[in-house]
């Protein structure tokens, strides 16, 4: 059974691609309109509901991946995430950052940009589609003190050996920053308990939220060592506080909330992606996964190996919600991809490659339809 009752999609479109953006839930959109409500008549945004509502969004993502809600700390994506943490990294010159050649460039970029702090970013090519915890083992030197990867390969489709890479990292004394963008809520985390230091999330595709939401969590003992590049008053003060003049300090012991998005009482997006993050932690990642599994498995069993070439794995626990292939004659995977748009399926074209990413409102017909672009002979 799937979740699709709680979207609403239009029958005409087959929407595969969620690892792009996901459909909106019926109730995110329901507290968007209550959002513009709000806004219509201004009395109702209180100083109450301007600390309410991200502690709420900050509640419920708190519970998806086991950390109290007080170390969740909102944003607009995952580079959010990504540039407090290189920003403020306590970098020594000659340092070095392990990143993945390849990945996703929200990875790369913002660590890039400590090279002006004489810090090395290693870009380290994948043996097959995605480090391995061995290839992380021998690429951390000396000097590194940061792995940062995708949990799972935007591009590729590869899930990563998160367990199995945090090990390695913590042997080394490498902290470890992890882009759970295509894994979280298909997949879940207890913070808590992983072998990871930070974790940063896009919120438009797993998570079903609008575009420009997310979230970072940082190892309190960690984020105590980064340095805040920002001082956002209303991270300090309320809007009660302007009453008493006087002048503003910056605060003696810096913490998440500080380190968050400016305007976190965002409530045209908040609100719904409150709704969406209580959606799919109710409906519950292992039940997500489980769903997804079972249009992966029935995509994958349809494709014809003779004629497409399979990049994702097929199966095993490298397998995600990202089944990503290309046909084997040249040029042909472009006239695939216009031909499944012209059918009305929505897929995505990266890196030469068809990225087909269904999520839980999904139906097994709509697989079906998809095969059948497949097998459509004379194509290309
Ligand atoms: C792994 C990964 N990170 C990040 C993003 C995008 O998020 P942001 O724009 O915040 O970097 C995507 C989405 O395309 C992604 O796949």
């Amino acid at each position: 059974m799937t979740c699709r009752a709680a979207f609403d999609l239009d029958d005409g479109v087959v929407w595969l691609n969620s690892a792009h953006q996901s459909a909106l839930p019926r109730a995110a959109a329901d507290a968007a309109a209550e959002a513009v409500r709000w806004k219509q008549r201004p009395w109702e945004l209180s100083t109450e509901r301007f600390s309410a509502v991200p502690a709420s969004l900050r509640e419920t993502i708190g519970g998806l991946i086991g950390a109290p809600a007080g170390e969740v700390m909102l944003s607009n994506g995952a580079s959010f995430g990504l540039h407090a943490i290189a920003g403020g990294f306590p970098f020594e010159p000659g340092d070095d950052v392990v990143v993945m050649r390849g990945d996703f460039p929200s990875n790369i970029l913002p660590w890039r940009l400590r090279e002006r702090d004489g810090v090395a970013v290693r870009a380290i090519a994948p043996e097959a589609a995605v480090l391995t915890p061995d290839e992380v083992a021998a690429a951390i030197g000396p000097r590194t003190r940061v792995v940062c990867l995708s949990w799972v390969h935007s591009f590729s489709g590869h899930a990563l050996d998160i367990e199995g890479i945090g090990a390695v990292c913590r042997r080394a004394g490498a902290r470890f920053v992890v882009n759970a963008t295509q894994a979280l809520g298909v997949r879940s985390i207890d913070v808590t308990s992983a072998p990871i230091d930070a974790l940063v999330v896009s919120g438009w595709k797993w998570l079903c939220g609008p575009y420009a939401t997310g979230f970072f969590w940082v190892r309190p003992e960690l984020l105590a060592r980064l340095t805040c590049r920002q001082a956002y008053w209303l991270s300090m003060q309320t809007a009660d506080d302007l009453a008493a003049a006087s002048d503003p300090e910056l605060p003696v012991v810096w913490g998440p909330r500080q380190f968050e998005i400016f305007g976190t009482a965002n409530f045209f997006n908040v609100m719904p992606f409150q709704a969406s993050v209580a959606l799919v932690a109710g409906i519950g990642p292992a039940e997500v996964r489980r769903v997804v599994d079972e249009l992966v498995d029935q995509l994958i069993a349809g494709i014809d190996a003779d004629r497409y070439e399979l990049v994702s794995p097929a199966s095993g626990p490298s397998r995600s919600s990202l089944v990503v292939f290309a046909d084997r004659r040249p040029g042909a995977t472009a006239a695939l991809y216009r031909r499944l748009r012209e059918a009305g399926i929505a897929t995505a074209h990266r890196r030469g490659n068809i990225r087909v990413s269904p999520h839980i409102y999904n139906t097994p017909d709509e697989i079906d339809r998809t095969l059948h672009v497949l097998r459509a002979t004379g194509a290309g």
